[in-house]
Formats: structure tokens, sequence, C-alpha cells
């Protein structure tokens, strides 16, 4: 049985993901690339202290979203670069110990990739079968599916006079994973960047590629039928039973697990799963462990940003791992609004305190670390195929240009060069030039935080267990390891608290760097303040 150790190099290590469009760019196109990144791994490594990277995909793609449609999955788009940047962007980031994960999508490509303009070509092309071509139903789609960006998940193709299905756009035809020549070829597309060196995939919309084999239509949902996530527009028209984790989908996951695992260097696969039931989340670990390392924890970001319900989410999800395996946590990424944006003024403190030290991987997205807040992007300025069809559901806002500096294009590119999405007004103070001369910056309680996690057993494999102290209001848990013992203590309300978690020594505070000293009896937390007692 596959079960993770403590030192398993994921379990311990804190992730960021990288949105590489927007991140740095070296050559002045307006567009991040790996190059840009390259030069920014010493940021990374040293400056803010992370483990490891996760990149969004850099694949050659007509960027119609914005390289998840992917055209040639073994070449890197000339916008960001080359396989000859890529290997060198795996090679730096290992010389200064931080790990690769790349995006690894599955469930659709472009409709530029060679493979579809094969199988759109005729009915009887030998690659007609890799995608999924239905005749429609008078003249309609072969069923009511929508696509995620909304409209039907179907189009038609006039040259064969079939549909084929998409759960995204038209211009990201699904896959057939029921063809065993799709699940080889992909399978090499896997092989290709492990040979390559990377450390894992990040595995987009993994439980969509499978779904109902008799392809029923999805039944109408009612109007007070239970949304975790967000308002999904028309998506939300549907309960959606028969378009995504039909149950053969757990063997595509077993095969890719048996691929990297194949590997023997602990190659890590972390899916996608947006998937709220707990018990059905969890199913994605594999009853022996031999499915994904880990499915993709979001249930943090759709808790209500208060204490019962953040520890129910906390206490909820940590139960349904299952014993032997590793969850993880996250708080933005690059479909979400920023986490700034989100949360209440003043909570992003206790947000990067919580992240770091809860029991499993935290994934970090790029900017947070500074405070980064969501832009408002202008209809003319818009880049988001989702946001097009949905407005409030546009994800630009929250992959806009890195802020490096004060400067006009916040340091993303040369000075001058113009940037693809437009950067935050707040740039000028919201950098990480600027941030790492102040003490009480975003990005220097983020670093504060990561040497914390780093140099604490307790904090990064240690048992979790909520402490009977905590209130409506203030939240206290224990972290223990085999030689340590530690209590993070967040205080979410605007007044003064007083808690008593025992004796010990404060080794942190969000809001005071200097704040230390011994505890004995019940200590005051001063509003919105979050600390850590060291018992040990
Ligand atoms: C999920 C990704 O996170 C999102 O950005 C993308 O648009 C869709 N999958 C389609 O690949």
């Amino acid at each position: 049985m596959a079960r993770t150790s403590h030192d398993t190099w994921w379990k311990n290590a804190v992730f960021y993901q990288i949105y590489p469009l927007s991140f740095a760019d070296s050559n002045g196109d307006s567009y991040g690339d790996l190059r840009g990144i390259i030069s920014k791994l010493d940021y990374l490594a040293t400056t803010l202290g992370i483990d490891a990277v996760w990149l969004s995909p850099f694949f050659k793609s007509p960027m119609k979203d914005w390289g998840y449609d992917i055209s040639d999955h073994t070449d890197v788009d000339p916008l960001l670069g080359d396989v000859q940047a890529a290997q060198t962007l795996i090679d730096e980031a290992h010389a200064r110990n931080l790990r690769v994960v790349i995006d690894y999508v599955i469930n659709h490509t472009s409709d530029q990739h060679p493979w579809f303009l094969e199988s759109r070509s005729s009915r009887d092309n030998p690659k007609r079968d890799w995608y999924v071509w239905r005749d429609g139903r008078n003249g309609d789609p072969p069923t009511n599916w929508v696509s995620v960006f909304s409209g039907p998940a179907w189009s038609y193709d006039e040259t064969t006079e079939q549909w084929y299905r998409h759960t995204y756009l038209s211009a990201q035809p699904d896959l057939n994973w029921r063809n065993p020549e799709v699940v080889e070829a992909m399978f090499d597309v896997a092989r290709f960047w492990l040979d390559l060196g990377v450390d894992g995939f990040r595995v987009d919309a993994a439980h969509q590629m499978m779904k109902d084999p008799l392809e029923r239509d999805n039944p109408p949902a009612p109007p007070d039928y239970p949304r975790p996530y967000k308002d999904m527009g028309e998506y939300d028209d549907f309960i959606h039973l028969y378009d995504f984790g039909h149950p053969d989908v757990h063997e595509v996951h077993r095969k890719l697990r048996a691929v990297t695992d194949g590997y023997g260097r602990d190659v890590l696969t972390v899916g996608e799963i947006h998937i709220f039931d707990l018990p059905e989340w969890a199913s994605y670990y594999g009853e022996n462990f031999d499915q994904l390392n880990m499915p993709f924890n979001f249930h943090l970001m759709t808790a209500e940003w208060e204490v019962p319900s953040l520890r129910a989410v906390i206490e909820a999800v940590l139960w349904n791992v299952p014993v032997g395996g590793w969850t993880n946590w996250t708080l933005g990424n690059h479909d979400e609004i920023r986490l700034a944006t989100r949360l209440p003024d003043g909570h992003e403190r206790l947000a990067a305190l919580l992240l770091l030290t809860l029991r499993g991987t935290p994934f970090l997205y790029y900017g947070d670390e500074l405070g980064m807040h969501q832009v408002m992007v202008s209809f003319a300025e818009a880049r988001d195929p989702w946001g097009a069809n949905v407005e409030w559901l546009s994800r630009d806002g929250a992959r806009t240009p890195m802020q490096w500096d004060a400067g006009p294009n916040a340091g993303f590119g040369p000075p001058g060069a113009d940037t693809w999405l437009p950067v935050g007004p707040e740039h000028r103070s919201v950098n990480v030039e600027s941030e790492l001369e102040d003490p009480m910056s975003a990005l220097n309680l983020y670093r504060r935080l990561l040497s914390l996690r780093k140099s604490h057993s307790a904090l990064r494999v240690g048992s979790f267990l909520s402490h009977p102290a905590s209130t409506e209001d203030v939240f206290a848990y224990r972290r223990e390891s085999d030689s340590e013992t530690m209590t993070v203590v967040l205080n979410f309300s605007d007044e003064e608290r007083m808690i008593d978690v025992g004796r010990g020594e404060i080794v942190f505070s969000t809001t005071d760097p200097e704040r230390q000293g011994r505890c004995r009896d019940a200590i005051a937390l001063v509003p919105r303040e979050g600390i850590v007692i060291d018992h040990t």
C-alpha cells in the first residue's frame, strides 16, 4: 500500500503557484515567460523561502483559454520560450532545491491540436474516436449538458455533420479517455516531462474526463439546490449527475499513478477536484492510495470566513482524509477572486497564519504574499473567455502582472514594456521591493511564517486538534509532533480577546514581529491578531 511517509518531500513543502504569463516578462513582449521565471528563482527560493512551484500551462497553445487549450503538449509556446528554456528552468530550480510541478491538462486539447484536426477531418479518420463525436437529437445537441464556461457542451461540425463534446470552450474539445490509444498518448506526454525532470503534475479538471457512458440528460436543479461553490451562472441550472465523475475516472487515476510511481522518485500528482461531498472527494486518493497523491482541497476557499464555519470545514476535511493520507490547503489560484479582496480588511494576515500552520501542504498563489487585491479590468482590456460569457466570473483581475517594484509596469517587464493585463493601481506600495523594506508588510509576514514552518516539525507534520478554549471568534488549535507541541491562536474579532491555552513561549505574532515572551495563564490578543505558542 503506497502510504505517504513523513519524509516525502511534498508533505514538508510549501508550494507557490506561478501563472507564467503574469509572473515576469524577460523580452518585453508584454507576456510573462519562462526566462522571466528563471530570473526570479532566487526570490522564490531565498527571499521568500518556498520549496516548490506549480507552473500553470506554458505549452504551445492558441491561447483561447490562456494555455489550458494545448495544441502541442511537448512544445513550449513561443510567447513563453522553448523546450530548452523549460529544461533550464527545471535544472536551475533544482539547483536551488526548488521542486517543479507542472500543469497536466488531460480532459481536453485545443481544437488546433493535430489530433483534433485529424479527428474532425472525416468520420472514418483513425483519430475520429480520440474525441467524443455524436449525432444530435433532431438538430439539437446530443444531451442537455452545459459547458463550465456556459452554453451547450457540444458544438456542431459542418464537415462531418456530427457534434463534438467540450466541457469548456468549443475550442477545447474533450479527449475520449475510453480509447486506449488516447490513454497511452497522454501518458507519453507525462513521460516526456518526467524525463525532463519535473517533480509532478497538477492534474487539470481531474474528475471531469469520465462522463456517463449512457449520456443521460442532467436533471434541472430546483431553485433551492445547495451550491457549495461560487455562483456558476447557467451551469448551476442543472444537477451535474452525468457530466463528470463517472466511476471509471478512478481507473484513469490508478493507471496514471502507475506511470508516475514507475519513476521511483516520489513524483507528486495533485488533482483539481471540484467536488464538495467530502467522502466522494476523498475517493480520489484510491482505496489503497493508488490514485492521486492528493485531490486539491478547495474547501477552505468556500467556507464562510468566521471561526465556527472554518473550524467545521477544517475538522471535516481532516476527518475525511483517509488514515495514512495527506491533504493540502489553499486560499487562492488563477480561477478565483484574490484572497485580499475576498476577506474582510485586515484578515489577510490571519489567513496567512492559518494557511501556513494547518496540517497539510500549503499552496500559495503568486502575489498573495504581497497582499495583491483583485484588479478591475475594463471591458476593453478583458482577456478571459469565461468573463466574456459570464461577466462576474472573469478571472482577469486575479491574473494581473506580479508586482516587483514601483515602476510604471511594476517591474514585470523591461522599462517601457507593456503588460498583457493591466498592472494593479496599488503597485506603487504593494510590490516586492517596497515590502522588503517594511517590517510590517505582507511579504515580511509570509517570509517569517515560511521560516517558522520550516523550523518546526509540529507545524509541518504534527497532528491537529482544535483547542477547547476556542470560542465564536477565537480559533485555537494544537499541532503536535514527536518532539514539539505548539498552539496557534487566531483572534477574528475587532476587539481584544483573552485566551488560556497553557504555559509556553510566544514565538510568533501577525501584528507585532517583536512580540515574544513566556505565557503562564490567559494572554491577550489585540484585534485580528494571530499568535503561535511553543509549549515544548
Ligand atoms: C481548470 C483550470 O484551473 C482553468 O483555469 C481552466 O480554464 C479549465 N480547467 C480548463 O482547462
